[in-house]
């Protein structure tokens, strides 16, 4: 047995990784369920590097020196349990299964646990940065026994996106961690083509500028402290041209937004812990309300009752709209994190913030220099309560809340919805207000229900007897 590591699952992201690790000078091990994958991949590009074919798991497993590694690459779901099954059936003590796909975290807890229970090592790894990523670079996220990163974490660190000399890639926590962090991640992403794209909405709408000169607004945001993959790319995306219609391509596309379920996933876990992510939230429901067709179309032409007229300085505008961006996109990397910490306490993984934003600046699809300043943050305070209380977020917030409220204001009198630009700021006023309206829920809860409520003078839960003589008891 030779080799270093074995891929099983060879469509576009498990053949990219193969070829990644090839590249990087291990010896792969070669395994798809039909083989005309293994050797569609070993003839274009057998010649990258040093390639086992195999044909059965038995044959697969054989080729791996111990502890075995193996990388599954395949459909989320029950296609994975059925590889997982063949594969610890085939396997010893020790070796390790690593699930590379976006896997449900609560799925990866039971597959951490009961391979365990067998002997055998389970990784749930997040892996980001798409196609492209897996071949050059990924961000990687592994979760899983830290014995296990002893023997993997060189292999996964060598493929993985380096930034100033530090890989994209490091060990996250136990079981479900990685790819709860990899949701996360996700689900943040969402939150940031959402801003992005209310961000072209109102360039487009509020301003009247087309695709090509809303890509130059783009790429000079890209010179800027929005520098990022997804501002860059959407640069490139407005730039091209159909060439059907001669058109931006921008403008044929049907606008209804799928999903494969990894923002969802995310606002699911949010609500279950409790923990506010507004933006992601609106991200998810925004897609959703694009993909309500039927819906859509009844209610096009209802009243918009027009309050104002288009912002008269576009230049002005346009920075106002870069601020609001930075500073949504500040409150939905916040609320991330505080997912992440509320999901750390709950299942003890002692998750460390700062590593985060750390593999999370090369590779990943929400690579940006922004997580450069979420670095410096948390390396300053690791117990930041939360992004937003850094002392840099606070004055790039204090520098963008006018043309923040301006945004908000003009597009929900031009009629224009920015959901996740308006729903951010909420949140940051809540977040800052001395005192919110909480205080009559809690005593309308008490009203109707008994509910009880405390004080701000006095320890204690209280009860008014609302449908007597309306005194105050004490509820302890
Ligand atoms: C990544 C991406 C990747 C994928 C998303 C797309 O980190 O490389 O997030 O995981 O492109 O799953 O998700 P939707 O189909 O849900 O938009």
């Amino acid at each position: 047995a030779r080799a270093h590591i074995g891929v099983t699952g060879l469509a576009v992201m498990g053949s990219n990784i193969a070829r990644n690790f090839a590249r990087h000078g291990h010896t792969v091990a070669l395994h798809n369920r039909s083989i005309a994958k293994t050797d569609a991949l070993l003839a274009a590009h057998g010649d990258e590097g040093d390639f086992v074919r195999t044909e059965t798991i038995e044959e697969f497993v054989g080729a791996l020196q111990r502890p075995r590694r193996v990388l599954i690459m395949v459909k989320a779901g029950e296609p994975t349990d059925a590889v997982i099954e063949e594969l610890a059936a085939a396997m010893d003590e020790g070796d390790i299964i690593i699930d590379g796909g976006n896997a449900l975290f609560t799925d990866t807890i039971r597959r951490e646990k009961s391979l365990r229970e067998r002997g055998l090592h389970f990784v749930g790894a997040g892996i980001s940065g798409g196609e492209e990523g897996a071949l050059n670079g990924p961000a990687i996220m592994p979760g899983g026994p830290k014995e296990s990163y002893e023997v993997l974490g060189p292999l996964l660190e060598s493929i993985a996106a380096q930034v100033d000399g530090t890989p994209c890639c490091t060990h996250i926590g136990p079981d479900g961690s990685g790819h709860f962090v990899k949701m996360v991640h996700n689900g943040i992403e969402y939150a940031d083509m959402q801003l992005i794209g209310e961000a072209y909405h109102l360039l487009r709408d509020a301003l009247g500028f087309d695709a090509e000169q809303i890509a130059d607004v783009f790429t000079g945001w890209n010179q800027g402290e929005l520098e990022s993959y997804l501002v860059e790319i959407t640069a490139e995306v407005l730039n091209q041209v159909d060439a059907k219609t001669g058109k931006p391509l921008v403008d044929v596309i049907l606008d209804a937004a799928e999903q494969k379920g990894t923002g969802r996933w995310t606002v699911k876990a949010a609500l279950d812990l409790g923990v506010p992510v507004t933006g992601i939230a609106e991200a998810v429901f925004a897609r959703a309300l694009s993909g309500s067709r039927g819906q859509r179309r009844a209610a096009v032409g209802l009243a918009s009752g027009r309050l104002a007229d288009k912002p008269a300085d576009a230049e002005q505008f346009t920075k106002d709209i870069e601020r609001a961006l930075y500073a949504s996109k500040v409150v939905a990397y916040a609320q991330g994190f505080d997912q992440i910490a509320a999901a750390s306490t709950e299942y003890d993984w002692n998750l460390r913030p700062g590593d985060l934003a750390t593999i999370w600046r090369g590779g990943c699809i929400i690579r940006a220099r922004f997580l450069n300043r979420i670095k410096d943050a948390y390396d300053t305070n690791a117990q930041l309560p939360s992004l937003i209380l850094d002392p840099f977020f606070q004055e790039a917030i204090e520098n963008a809340i006018d043309s923040w409220r301006r945004v908000v204001a003009t597009a929900v009198q031009l009629g224009i919805p920015v959901p996740a630009f308006a729903s951010s700021l909420a949140y940051y006023d809540g977040l800052r207000a001395e005192r919110l309206p909480a205080a009559l829920t809690q005593a309308q809860r008490d009203y109707f229900g008994a509910h009880t409520y405390e004080r701000i003078d006095m320890p204690g839960k209280y009860h008014t007897l609302w449908s007597g003589d309306r005194s105050e008891i004490s509820a302890d």
